[in-house]
């Protein structure tokens, strides 16, 4: 999960790295007050997720209260990289002598953590790390080890910070590896990170991408989610527990197991061809142990998709066996009509592996109006294909 600045910002100064002070609006007015707090001059920048924010016009010096209004008002509205800006950061004025870059990362490729810095930061670091980068240090940071005083020194050295800040940015990266842990974040960057022109470290901007999977020990990090920004079935779906992507196609699929899942996809979009094009509207594993709620559910959010036209249900059977996936099928459908949902796409289900043919007799007892079995996989994708075509 990717941060908004201002959040990062806060994590930041949670745990001690120097920041300015700064607070968030989301209307032009609200800017007045801010910027007297902050004494006057304020910088006004862009809210959204993606860089270069300051290229694009979304990074403003505003002189008084009455210019962060205006600039306030230019800037929420805003386009920036297919993003709209939703909110504004107002933060005190840094008198910038330098501009530095520093970052910590996932380097999944040689399977350790990174260290990043270079004394040449700012808007152009894109720029500096492909045509000069000797100038971008890179540094392996063990997993165990972490940022030791001696560490962040050899990060400080590759680097060639000035030896007068040798020590304040020593503290920063220490500080910053201590985000980058306790917050369980994929990737902590700062840039720019200046010295002002008294001589002071200080970061700028930052950009946080928190690791998901440590959602369960970080109870605070919910709080950080953009909620009106999630795409509302994946949010409906992750309320639900589901494991759902939405996808742009027509083809709703429902699996068990993730590699079954990714193959359906496959299939679906390579049957499609034949049929228009159609493509999968989604990711949905549902799991081995699926009982008919979670079928249920699953259908749910699939057939509450308006771009879905079929539905192709992909079970090999395991622990969960074919006969239980069948019933679950057959009640999941009831449940949903029960509930008042409109249950009118048709579904092709395939069923394969342990009980298959109880199963298969299970759903042909029942010879439910949308429900047609194919046996095959391919076969079955070649049919869910071509209902949704038909209904397009
Ligand atoms: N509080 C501040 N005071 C003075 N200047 C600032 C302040 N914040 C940002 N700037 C200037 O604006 C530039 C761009 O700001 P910032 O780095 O926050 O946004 P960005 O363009 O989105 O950066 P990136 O592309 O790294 O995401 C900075 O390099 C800095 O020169
Ligand atoms: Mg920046």
């Amino acid at each position: 999960m990717d941060l908004f600045e201002y959040q990062a910002r806060d994590l930041f100064a949670k745990h001690g790295v120097p920041v300015l002070a700064g607070e968030v609006i989301d209307t032009p007015e609200a800017a007045r007050a801010v910027a007297e707090r902050l004494g006057g001059r304020a910088v006004v920048k862009a809210q959204v997720k993606t860089g270069g924010r300051g290229k694009a016009g979304g990074v403003k010096l505003a002189a008084d209260p009455e210019d962060a209004v205006a600039k306030a008002g230019q800037i929420l509205g805003m386009d920036i990289k297919g993003h709209t800006v939703h909110k504004v950061m107002l933060a005190e004025t840094a008198d910038i002598a330098e501009e530095y870059y520093v970052s910590f990362l996932l380097d999944r490729t040689n399977r350790t953590f990174l260290a990043m810095a270079s004394v040449e930061g700012g808007v152009e670091i894109e720029e500096v790390a492909v045509s000069n980068p000797e100038a971008l240090a890179k540094v392996p940071v063990d997993a165990i080890d972490g940022v030791t005083d001696e560490k962040a020194r050899e990060i400080v050295a590759a680097a060639r910070f000035p030896a007068e800040l040798t020590d304040q940015v020593v503290e920063v990266l220490k500080t910053l590896w201590t985000v980058f842990v306790n917050e369980d974040a994929l990737l902590v960057e700062v840039n720019p990170l200046v010295k002002t022109g008294d001589g002071k470290v200080i970061a700028l901007d930052g950009k946080v991408s928190l690791d998901e999977n440590a959602a369960f020990r970080q109870p605070d990090h919910e709080a950080l989610e953009d909620k009106a920004a999630a795409d509302p079935l994946e949010a409906a779906a992750k309320a639900k527990n589901l494991n759902y992507v939405k996808l742009d196609g027509e083809v709703g699929i429902i699996g068990n197991g993730a590699g079954l899942v990714m193959s359906t996809l496959d299939v679906v979009a390579y049957a499609g061809e034949q049929h228009g094009g159609v493509k999968p509207a989604n990711f949905l594993d549902i799991g081995g142990g699926a009982s008919a709620q979670v079928m249920a559910n699953g259908l749910e959010i699939i057939l509450g998709d308006p771009a879905v036209k079929s539905v192709f249900v992909n079970v090999f059977g395991g622990i969960t066996a074919c006969d239980e996936v069948a019933n679950g099928i057959v009640q999941a459908l009831e449940l949903l009509k029960n509930k008042g949902e409109d249950v009118s796409k048709p579904l092709v289900v395939r069923l394969d592996g342990n009980n298959a043919e109880l199963g298969r007799k299970i759903l042909s007892d029942a010879d439910h109006p949308l429900v047609q079995r194919v046996d095959t996989m391919d076969g079955a994708a070649d049919k869910a294909a071509e209902l949704a075509a038909a209904a397009r």
